[in-house]
């Protein structure tokens, strides 16, 4: 019910801030462009009740049918990113404390703390009176519930309610005090008042401690979107229900455990560089997204169209059509850029391409924000980009399917929060940057790429690569090893498997659960400067990382070369049942990575997606029963030739031999079989 046949385009509307007559110069835009559903009402509590109780429809009413009467469907938000006002004023404690003990203040969004329960309340009473007003209306296609859940608090409420939380987790306090080692600094605690969120305090704080407040704080954040989704559901069960995601490694969510909630798995993907980065950025977030789409809730309504058995579809619901926010300015995508990262998405399973937003704003805090309509207006090269890009997703109504990928990249919330804390060895370690260096040397050599997180089934894939993954429990490393002894072949990189899920360190060598897997031992950590990189015997460079390694079963692949580690194993590979277990040492360089990672694909059988496709030229392919489309992306600077054949859908030309495609250009072929 939700899609229509067609790939969903359009973005987040907020007619609210213009009057009437905009808005059917708005309808005859975006039937203009093709666009067929937008977000309303993201951030409009406050124009909904003005005052406490008091509802004023009339113009969302006039909205959705003006939307519905040109044929363009609603994923209608509730407002609750934005409190109003008067509610602040009315309710001083329901905002948002710092770990410093500073309450927030009214003025800008998202100033609530999602556990207190006069915001619970007031949420769930604005979510059931749009419910009760909307569920049937012909527009609605999606409940689109609050945005981008990412704030923090540490009032005296979530105080109580982490404490709340821990009674489950640890049962007893001395569950808590085993698992947090609180005999260090002695840190003992005998009563559960005496726990507190973990604020600012004077040195470093308990690992435990803050891992375990990062939990609670994702599942109190979930408790507040499914509240709202129950009674959204309850209002018309055929109504999916989402949330837009937001990625980067500060948000407080984990987002996979969340997926199991949604109906729809929908991401906001704003790529942090402008060059080269955007691309392999892009690629990564719709790999995330597709994997976190596995887990989507299995009363998913028969209207979410499903990739693949196992693979139902997601959204992209945010992108920008212009402006990359880059350090310290904005950056304009250049021409093709915003079709060519959409259609990268869509690539990868989008079930379209949303953006963040319909028409820029002539005030507020975000007034030169990217939009489809930007204030230049619609004679601009932003929205004849807009126009095309409707044009192009109808021709690509047809492909449907899962996304060909033989590699896995595992990918952990709680591992990546863990490794933000103070007093590691390093403050280079990061779990989301070790993912992304790993996605990016096998998407640079054109294996498709998909990512898992542990206890995933790893069913078709032929390697699965385990990048700095800090935390592992039991079950992981019996998911581990039951997938190698299946036969598969595993890539672990440093760090992986070193301390439990309580982030206490495993004894007796380090990586501690994984030693046995990987036949080898680790006696010390030699973490590098920001300048010093390390040299390896087979030509190779790296940096971040090294260690003392000894092989225990496991053979040398490669060693280090120079200095304190002259000679010492740096990367090896080890046969542990019916597969192949790699360990790597250090933080490959991309060159050294990207070598790597071929040489491990060869050895797994893994073979690119397009072989013939040159460097600089992205390969995906999709397949549904017997047909394939083959989306290719000239991301270089030059005309590149890819050979192959069949029937290109957005010039609807046959290919007969090859494509060529100019710079930055995008096919997407149906593709022939031999
Ligand atoms: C998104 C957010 C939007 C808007 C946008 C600006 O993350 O959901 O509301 O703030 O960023 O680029």
């Amino acid at each position: 019910m939700w899609t229509d046949g067609r790939l969903c385009y359009g973005g987040d509307y907020n007619p609210e801030q213009w009057p009437a007559q905009v808005w059917t110069e708005d309808i005859a835009l975006m039937r203009q462009a093709k666009v067929n559903l937008v977000t309303v009402g993201v951030f409009a509590w406050s124009r909904l009740e003005p005052a406490p109780g008091r509802y004023t429809f009339g113009w969302l009413d006039e909205v959705l049918d003006l939307l519905h009467g040109a044929g363009i469907r609603v994923a209608l938000a509730t407002p609750t990113a934005s409190p109003p006002p008067w509610f602040s004023l009315a309710h001083p404690g329901a905002l948002p404390v710092t770990a410093d003990g500073v309450r927030l203040h009214h003025g800008s969004r998202d100033t609530y703390c999602a556990a207190t329960p006069a915001y619970r309340q007031a949420a769930r009473r604005i979510a059931a009176a749009l419910a009760d007003r909307y569920a049937e209306h012909p527009a609605l296609a999606l409940w689109h519930v609050h945005n981008e859940y990412g704030t923090i608090c540490h009032c005296e409420q979530t105080a109580r309610e982490f404490r709340r939380w821990l009674r489950t987790r640890h049962g007893d306090l001395t569950g808590l005090n085993d698992a947090w080692v609180t005999s260090f600094w002695g840190q003992h605690y005998s009563d559960w008042a005496q726990i507190s969120t973990p604020r600012a305090t004077q040195y470093l704080p308990n690992p435990g401690h803050l891992l375990d407040f990062r939990r609670f704080w994702s599942d109190t954040l979930l408790a507040a979107y499914t509240d709202q989704r129950d009674l959204l559901r309850a209002a018309n069960p055929a109504v999916p229900v989402t949330t837009n995601y937001v990625l980067g490694d500060w948000v407080p969510v984990d987002h996979a455990r969340w997926a199991a909630e949604v109906d729809l798995v929908a991401i906001d993907h704003y790529p942090s560089a402008a060059d080269g980065g955007a691309e392999e950025q892009t690629a990564l977030a719709a790999d995330l997204a597709r994997g976190w789409a596995r887990h989507a809730s299995a009363r998913r309504p028969p209207a979410v169209p499903a990739a693949t058995a196992s693979t139902p579809a997601w959204l992209l619901m945010e992108s920008a059509p212009s402006q990359i926010h880059t350090a310290g300015r904005m950056h304009s995508k250049e021409p093709g850029r915003m079709l060519r990262h959409s259609l990268a998405h869509v690539a990868r399973g989008s079930h379209g391409a949303m953006f963040f937003q319909w028409r820029a704003p002539v005030g507020g805090a975000e007034r030169f924000h990217t939009a489809l309509v930007p204030h230049a207006g619609p004679d601009s090269r932003v929205f004849r980009e807009t126009v095309e890009l409707g044009a192009a997703l109808e021709r690509l109504a047809e492909v449907r399917g899962g996304v060909e990928a033989s590699v896995a990249l595992t990918v952990d919330a709680a591992s990546g929060w863990a490794l933000r804390h103070p007093g590691l060895p390093s403050t280079r370690l990061d779990h989301h940057l070790e993912l992304a260096a790993a996605h990016r040397a096998f998407w640079r050599a054109g294996y498709g790429c998909a990512t898992v997180t542990p206890g995933d089934p790893l069913d078709g894939y032929r390697l699965l690569v385990v990048p700095a993954l800090y935390l592992v429990d039991d079950a992981t490393t019996d998911w581990l090893r039951e997938y190698l002894h299946g036969g598969g072949h595993l890539l672990v990189t440093y760090l992986s498997g070193t301390a439990d899920e309580h982030a206490r360190v495993r004894l007796g060598g380090y990586p501690g659960a994984l030693r046995d897997l990987l036949g080898v031992r680790v006696e010390e950590f030699h973490p590098l400067a920001d300048d010093e990189h390390v040299r390896l015997r087979d030509g190779g460079t790296a940096r971040i990382w090294s260690e003392t390694l000894r092989v225990a079963g496991a053979q040398v692949v490669s060693s280090y070369a120079g200095g304190v580690l002259d000679a010492m194993p740096a990367v090896t590979r080890h046969r542990s049942g019916a597969g192949t277990a790699w360990y790597v040492s250090t933080r490959p360089d991309d060159a050294t990575y990207r070598r790597l990672a071929d040489t491990t694909a060869r050895a797994a059988g893994v073979v690119p997606v397009c072989p013939a496709a040159p460097d600089g030229v992205e390969a995906v392919r999709r397949r549904h029963a017997d047909v394939s489309w083959l989306f290719l992306f000239n991301h270089s600077d030059r005309q590149q030739r890819v050979p192959a054949r069949g029937m290109e859908l957005l010039s609807a030309t046959p290919v007969e031999a090859a494509v060529t495609l100019p710079p930055g250009g995008v096919a997407v072929l149906r593709e022939k079989a031999d």
